[in-house]
């Protein structure tokens, strides 16, 4: 079924026109003119998470629910990874059909999927980008304001420096 999907996606890929200047998305067209091209890098199970087009949070529910996926597949000791190409070709009238085939609503918009595999080789954590995240921490008693009847803490805030976390 997955060997199916991965030739149906290969396929709507060379039809594919990027909307935007993306790299991922012209790198994937390329990619996708190999061979040995596997939008899923191979792993067993592919979870695809459709949602109500017209619904403003589509994209935030299914990312949500993928969130709590990755989270639980690490939990189990498997490997995870969001993965996009069904998103970019959600509305490709071949990889549509195929998706209807296996029970994805034509109605529905793609919003992402999770592959979901056996860990092969353990990575290594990346880097942190130092200074890319605000942290506002809330110092109690320290200069309150009176709004209404409530006390508020002070707020500070602080560029994550990374280095103590
Ligand atoms: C919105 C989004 C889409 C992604 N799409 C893909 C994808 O299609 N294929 C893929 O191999 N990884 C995809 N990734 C995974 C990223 O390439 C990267 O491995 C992951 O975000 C962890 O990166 P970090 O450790 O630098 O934060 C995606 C990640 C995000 C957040």
């Amino acid at each position: 079924m997955l060997a199916r999907l991965n030739a149906v996606v290969r396929e709507g890929f060379g039809r594919y026109v990027p909307d935007d200047d993306y790299p991922g998305k012209h790198g994937m067209r390329e990619y996708a003119k190999r061979e040995d091209f596997n939008f899923h890098h191979h792993a067993p199970t592919l979870i695809i998470a459709s949602n109500k087009p017209n619904y403003e949070n589509a994209m935030a529910d299914c990312a949500l629910a993928l969130e709590n996926i990755f989270l639980a597949a690490q939990s189990l000791g498997l490997g995870s990874c969001y993965i996009n190409q069904l998103h970019w070709l959600r509305d490709d009238t071949g990889v549509r059909e195929f998706l209807a085939e296996l029970g994805v609503p034509r109605e529905h918009t793609i919003c992402s999927s999770a592959a979901i595999g056996f860990i092969d080789k353990e990575s290594a954590a990346p880097p942190r980008k130092v200074g890319t995240i605000n942290i506002v921490r809330l110092a109690l008693g320290d200069e309150p304001n009176r709004v209404s009847h409530f006390r508020f803490p002070r707020l500070t805030l602080e560029n994550f420096s990374g280095d103590d976390a």
